[in-house]
């Protein structure tokens, strides 16, 4: 018996923010599974010069504080990315921010960027890493300079990440979004960019951008053709949605915030081939968005990610999903006769 199992409901009986601070909690003390078993060798994918052990991350916002990210490692994710981080602590939305849509496998947050700041990130992320671990950088909310802000958490927080996300989607801090247009974003790339060429003399990492479901096609062809700079070595596709596709059922579906979890799968999913397309397969994207078995993750990959990312199934399922996913996507990809991710990356488009 998976004493997860048991736990689960538990944990669901208090509220979800609660739920959530008690997990991360316990996992930064040193509870939670581990998985002992060495993943399937097809699983191992290399990306943006980075070698990683399975290409299935744990998705920003759950580690904010980059608190957990040992014990998500030591459960089995290929990577997890921590944050988002702002350069002062700040602490978010008033409650309630977070609402488990749980008849819609979903969850819509405005949690707004709570997180302890800079300095305490880069405290936790001290020391040696077991494995791949990114921090995704934001602003302040009352920030008058965004660049200035990303720049400064790619000065504190570059030389201790092996990749680094510009977040410029969330849709809780006011104004944010509008930095995915191509002169605010290529500013602010610049930036990061220069300041990890000086904060990293032994080598900067690189730098992603994470965009948001809610484009346009003319936005999308701007951020590609952003993407195809040098500077930026890959996309995360995709943060939460302001939309509300129909057939929502909860009580909770008409609440403002960032909509997650099975409902954005379809739409996130076409917005990552349409950027595959868009760059021309170049750019190495990471899908993330309504991820809840090996089949979601192997459209995914066919669809053009090179990695993929889950949250809101697993605040759902718990750690079980990461072997279940693994396993369904070693079965997927053999059954196809590929003997590695990257063969079936883009597929689709093929
Ligand atoms: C409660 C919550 C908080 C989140 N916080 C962040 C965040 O701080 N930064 C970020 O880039 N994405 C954040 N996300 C978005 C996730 O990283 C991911 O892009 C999104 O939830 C889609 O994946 P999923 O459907 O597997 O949850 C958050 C999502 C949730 C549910």
């Amino acid at each position: 018996m998976d004493p997860y199992a048991l736990i689960l409901p538990l944990i669901r009986t208090l509220g979800p923010e609660r739920a959530h601070r008690l997990t991360v909690r316990a996992l930064a003390k040193g509870f939670g599974p581990v998985q002992r078993r060495p993943d399937d060798p097809s699983l191992r994918t290399r990306v943006f010069g980075l070698d990683f052990p399975n290409p299935l991350g744990l998705a920003a916002g759950f580690d904010k504080n980059a608190e957990a990210w040992r014990a998500a490692l030591r459960m089995g994710f290929g990577f997890v990315e921590t944050g988002t981080v702002t350069p002062l602590p700040q602490q978010g939305n008033p409650r309630p921010r977070l609402f488990r849509l749980a008849e819609d496998a979903a969850v819509i947050n405005r949690m707004g960027f709570n997180n302890d700041g800079m300095e305490e990130v880069a405290r936790n992320l001290a020391g040696p890493r077991p494995g791949i671990v990114g921090v995704n950088i934001g602003k302040n909310r009352d920030s008058a300079d965004p660049v200035a802000d990303y720049a400064a958490c790619a000065a504190r927080v570059g030389p201790l990440a092996d990749y680094l996300v510009v977040n410029v989607s969330s849709p809780n801090t006011p104004g944010l979004r509008t930095l995915q247009g191509p002169e605010p974003l290529s500013h602010i790339v610049d930036a990061v960019s220069q300041t990890l060429v000086r904060a990293c003399p032994s080598g900067a990492p690189p730098i992603l951008v994470k965009i948001a479901p809610d484009l346009t096609e003319r936005d999308r062809e701007d951020i590609a053709s952003v993407a195809r700079g040098a500077a930026v070595a890959g996309l995360i596709v995709a943060n939460t949605t302001i939309a509300r596709p129909p057939g929502l059922r909860s009580r909770w579906r008409s609440e403002s915030g960032g909509l997650s979890g099975k409902p954005l799968f379809e739409p996130s999913t076409t917005l990552l081939a349409d950027m595959y397309r868009l760059t021309g397969g170049k750019v190495p994207l990471i899908g993330v968005g309504g991820i809840g078995c090996g089949g979601d993750a192997y459209r995914k990959i066919r669809a053009g990610a090179s990695l993929i990312q889950v949250y809101t199934a697993f605040v759902y399922q718990g750690p079980l999903l990461i072997k279940r996913i693994k396993d369904e996507l070693a079965a997927l990809l053999h059954a196809d006769g590929y003997d590695e991710v990257d063969a079936a990356v883009g597929a689709q488009h093929r």
